[in-house]
């Protein structure tokens, strides 16, 4: 339970896998932390003859002795998490104070976020983002705001909601009214009543997060910081305008936990073989024929969230390196590799040409995407199922070959492959992870 912490970084646009790895690891933790994002996330955990699809509950809450925390950097709605957590203990999954906390000091998700992300998408037309509709954007813009926002801590005590709510009400109605000519007011007394409602039903997970992970660290527990979302979706780094509104990446561990930036420990990225994305936006080696229409049914690519067709296409490596380079990935996990074996031939995108110039390593990446033409290297593809696959020695060579030059080209080990969604379809290779990291 002690040792180096563990951060989990998607490296690409998201689903990338995030969850299975996060429940292979966090076996061998004290606690997993959720850092960014909100109900956006849809992270997917294969147990048994189980699935679970988690949006704000962390991936560690199916493991015994696994403290799970919802960071203060996270967008946190009541609502979801209530229905979450009688979903996990209608099929008897324990969840109480003392294997589940959420910081008093993240920010809540309110109605009018959820009405202003659908409405805001609907003004924007056919330039829309493509949000999940969760109320990411418009919850952190009002925490930004300051004055509009209401924290987990809120909801513990009437009086403070009360006034919060009413004052809030006020400026959302006129806003509502001004841009959306949506009429229908808000009833604040009958929100501020809902959500002291779930006050009174997580009162007792409602606490300073970031003061426990910290003495917890300071005692030498293990913790794994849970990425929601991908690389190229973060708010500064990623494809700006078509991204989240969070830092996703391992710079937003420490504010999004309240840890210091030396408690991120050993970063895994987490990619898949392939590329896929939901959602508007600009997506290199995307492909949208067959291939991309093969990569999407026999990776079932639909949304865990909102159940939308992903976008799919060819493995990036010049998106990942510049994401594992944003994170300091120290080692990959390579994942639906699986999905690949049929193909004849697998294209790797090598490098962007920008207006007939070939950028560099250091080159800003996500900033000229929209309009970078993909250099590819070709790689032969396998025929065989691999989905039994234990070692990198039952891989075929193609598959094996295919796994090297994604490690050379990122330029970093690829530590764990996955063949499937399953814990134990989860090949070590070449990793520095210690304790047991899979089939637990
Ligand atoms: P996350 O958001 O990063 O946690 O990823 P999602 O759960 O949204 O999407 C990943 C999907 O791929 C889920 O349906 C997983 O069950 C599935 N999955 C994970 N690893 C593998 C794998 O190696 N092979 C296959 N075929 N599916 C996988
Ligand atoms: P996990 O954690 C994939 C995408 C949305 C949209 C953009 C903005 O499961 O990997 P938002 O609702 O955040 O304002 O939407 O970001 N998006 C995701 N795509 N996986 C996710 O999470 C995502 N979270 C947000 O589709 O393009
Ligand atoms: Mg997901």
């Amino acid at each position: 339970m002690s040792g180096k912490n563990i951060t989990i970084i998607g490296l690409q646009w998201g689903d990338e896998g995030k969850g299975k790895i996060v429940d292979a690891l966090s076996g061998d933790c004290r606690y997993v932390v959720r850092f960014c994002g909100g109900a956006n996330a849809g992270h997917t955990v294969i147990v048994g003859d189980e699935k679970y699809a988690l949006h704000l509950i962390p991936s560690g809450i199916l493991r015994t002795g696994v403290r799970n925390v919802i960071g203060n950097g996270v967008a946190f709605d009541p609502e979801v998490a209530v229905e979450e957590i009688e979903g996990l203990r209608s099929r008897g999954v324990e969840v109480g104070d003392e294997n589940l906390a959420i910081s008093s000091a993240a920010n809540v998700v309110m109605p009018w976020h959820k009405l202003a992300d659908r409405l805001n998408e609907t003004r924007l037309g056919a330039g829309k983002i493509g949000t999940t509709a969760r109320g990411i954007g418009p919850l952190y813009s009002d925490k930004a705001t300051r004055t509009l926002a209401v924290r987990a801590g809120d909801l513990l005590d009437a009086d403070v909601l009360k006034g919060k709510v009413a004052r809030i009400a006020e400026v959302k109605n006129a806003i509502f009214s001004a841009l959306y000519g949506h009429t229908e007011p808000i009833d604040a007394e009958a929100v501020a009543g809902k959500y002291l409602d779930y006050g009174k039903q997580l009162g007792g997970m409602i606490t300073d997060t970031g003061a426990v992970i910290r003495r917890a660290i300071s005692e030498g527990s293990r913790v794994c910081f849970e990425g929601g979302q991908g690389s190229m979706l973060d708010i500064d780094h990623g494809t700006f305008p078509f991204v989240t509104s969070s830092s996703v990446t391992a710079c937003g561990v420490p504010s999004g936990a309240g840890v210091s930036p030396k408690s991120v420990g050993r970063v895994v990225g987490i990619a898949k073989a392939y590329t896929s994305r939901v959602g508007a936006g600009p997506f290199p080696t995307e492909q949208d024929n067959e291939i991309g229409n093969r990569l999407r049914e026999r990776g079932r690519e639909y949304g865990t969230t909102t159940g939308r067709p992903r976008r799919c296409g060819w493995f990036d490596a010049t998106a990942v390196r510049y994401a594992a380079d944003l994170s300091g990935v120290d080692e990959l996990a390579l994942m639906l590799l699986d999905v690949l074996s049929g193909f004849e031939t697998l294209r790797i995108c090598t490098g962007y040409r920008v207006d007939g110039v070939d950028l560099g390593v250091f080159d800003s990446v996500a900033a000229v995407m929209g309009r970078a033409e993909c250099v590819y290297e070709d790689m032969p593809g396998w025929e065989e199922d691999i989905a039994s696959a234990k070692d990198f020695s039952d891989l075929p060579a193609a598959a094996r070959a295919y796994v090297e030059r994604i490690s050379a080209l990122v330029g970093r080990p690829v530590g764990l492959i996955s063949v499937g969604p399953e814990r134990k379809q989860t090949i070590l290779y070449d990793t520095q992870l210690q304790g047991p990291v899979a089939g637990g």
